[in-house]
């Protein structure tokens, strides 16, 4: 059976970061909502054009584009034993979505992980926040995680750049919409017994032994 991984929580709260160091580890894609929907917009398909007027406002795509495009990405062969799900789902309609689309690959949502991390902390690590332009979006920020030459990934030598989204006005947006639309999946998957919160404000390692542990658990269950 293939194992489903929500990663939740506000922007900024650490989803794609963590997503990174443990994706290899659990041996699953990393299926990001955003990272396809800027990929989509830089190779100029008409998904990432449609997507661009929700993005630069910091508002949600709707779900059935974007329940599509998650469907479409977990077809795909690298994700036939499950996947990382970094972002997707961010409402009620999207969870009962998934649900439906993961019991046509015979699976189910094993385990949804919360960062919980402060706004101010979310405008902090946000404000300062650069990520690469190479496939695999490597992310830094200039006080927390600085790259060891500036502007250039560590991994793959990339320029660096910031996310148009990252502007102070659509930053705040982003955090509102969040609270009314993401946030009330808290409460769901409380519910069905699959949540767990994880304090986000951490440092990296420690948030990533937290989490490790937390999938550990809930996969040996
Ligand atoms: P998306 O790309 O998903 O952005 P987001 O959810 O706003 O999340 P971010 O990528 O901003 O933050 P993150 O939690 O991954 O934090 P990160 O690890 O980078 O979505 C963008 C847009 O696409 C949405 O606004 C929407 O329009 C659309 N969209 C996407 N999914 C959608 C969906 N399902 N439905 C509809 N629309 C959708 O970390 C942030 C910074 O903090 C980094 O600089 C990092 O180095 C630093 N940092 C991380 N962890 C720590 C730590 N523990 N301590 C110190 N610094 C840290």
């Amino acid at each position: 059976m293939p194992t489903y991984i929500l990663f939740m929580g506000a922007p900024g709260a650490g989803k794609g970061t963590q997503a990174q160091i443990l994706r290899e580890e659990f041996g699953l894609p990393q299926v990001a909502s955003g990272d396809l929907f800027r990929d989509n917009l830089k190779r100029m398909t008409p998904l990432g054009q449609h997507a661009r007027t929700f993005m630069d406002k910091g508002e949600l795509v709707p779900d059935d584009v974007t329940i599509d495009m998650i469907r479409q990405r977990l077809r795909e062969a690298d994700a036939a034993q499950g996947a990382v799900l970094d972002g997707f789902p961010r409402t009620i309609a999207q969870a009962e979505g998934l649900d439906k689309l993961l019991a046509e690959f015979g699976g189910k949502v094993n385990v949804a992980l919360y960062l919980n991390v402060r706004e101010s902390v979310l405008l902090e690590r946000l404000s300062g926040r650069w990520v690469c332009r190479g496939p695999q979006q490597h992310t830094y920020h200039l006080v927390f995680n600085p790259p060891k030459a500036p502007g250039q990934c560590d991994v793959c030598g990339a320029e660096l750049y910031q996310r148009e989204d990252d502007q102070a006005e659509v930053q705040a947006r982003r955090i509102k919409v969040f609270m009314e639309q993401t946030a009330p999946l808290i409460k769901f998957y409380t519910g069905r017994g699959q949540l767990i919160r994880i304090d986000g404000e951490q440092p990296v390692a420690r948030v990533t032994a937290e989490m490790r542990a937390a999938v550990q658990n809930a996969l040996s269950q």
